[in-house]
């Protein structure tokens, strides 16, 4: 099973944003406990590629990729700190290459039927819905999904325990991508219990929602 295949699997992707790199092996337990094996952290803040490494080293069940890789030097970077899979807010010709070069998933952001239409003719097919409730949601990803058969969609962006279901219920949408699954603040907090309690919740709900 590719990466990609393991993530739609899995119905949920936390988006982490992480402060301390210090904090990424406790938060891959908490996240394994709650039954969720994959993670994006993003690589906004400074302790973004440290912590990719330390789960890569520490928890290889876990499957770790980047998030808001925004160009050939961070994807290099998010690859070399052994990240499994990369996701951008938008769609870059520059990180699909890189990524291709190390075989590695790649998930662009799209909104626009154009934008989709130049992922699909670089090949990308699986690709993040970003902002998602900015630009219509479940309902908006549904209508692309009319012509653009071959495209499955990963919505992020305002994705909550109250519209879970609602885009889960989509044979269109491969996951969805949250961070309220590891919020910053619990992160800080070390409230290992509570980010367990959310990914076991939503793993719940995949498996509900999907039967
Ligand atoms: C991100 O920060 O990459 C996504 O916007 C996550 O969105 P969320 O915080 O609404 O889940």
């Amino acid at each position: 099973m590719t990466v990609r295949e393991q993530i739609a699997q899995l119905g949920v992707l936390p988006v982490v944003v992480i402060d301390d790199a210090a904090d990424a092996s406790p938060l891959a337990e908490a996240l394994l406990a709650g039954g969720v094996n994959a993670a994006e952290i993003t690589m906004r803040t400074a302790a973004g590629r440290d912590a990719i490494a330390a789960v890569a080293k520490a928890c290889p069940q876990m499957m770790v990729g980047a998030g808001t890789v925004l160009n050939a030097d961070a994807a290099e970077a998010a690859v070399a700190a052994g990240s499994r899979f990369i996701v951008s807010p938008g769609l870059d010709p520059d990180v699909a290459a890189v990524c291709q070069s190390h075989g590695v998933d790649y998930l662009p952001g799209v909104v626009t039927p154009t934008e989709i239409t130049k992922a699909v003719s670089m090949g990308l097919t699986w690709l993040k819905f970003f902002p998602a409730s900015n630009f219509g949601g479940a309902k908006t990803i549904k209508a692309l999904a009319a012509p653009f058969t071959m495209v499955r969609f990963m919505p992020t962006g305002g994705v909550s325990p109250d519209n879970l279901e609602e885009y889960l219920k989509l044979s269109c949408i491969f996951a969805c991508g949250a961070s309220y699954l590891a919020e910053r603040s619990l992160i800080k907090e070390g409230n290992w219990a509570e980010i367990t309690e959310r990914c076991r919740r939503a793993v719940e709900k995949v498996k509900s929602v999907r039967g």
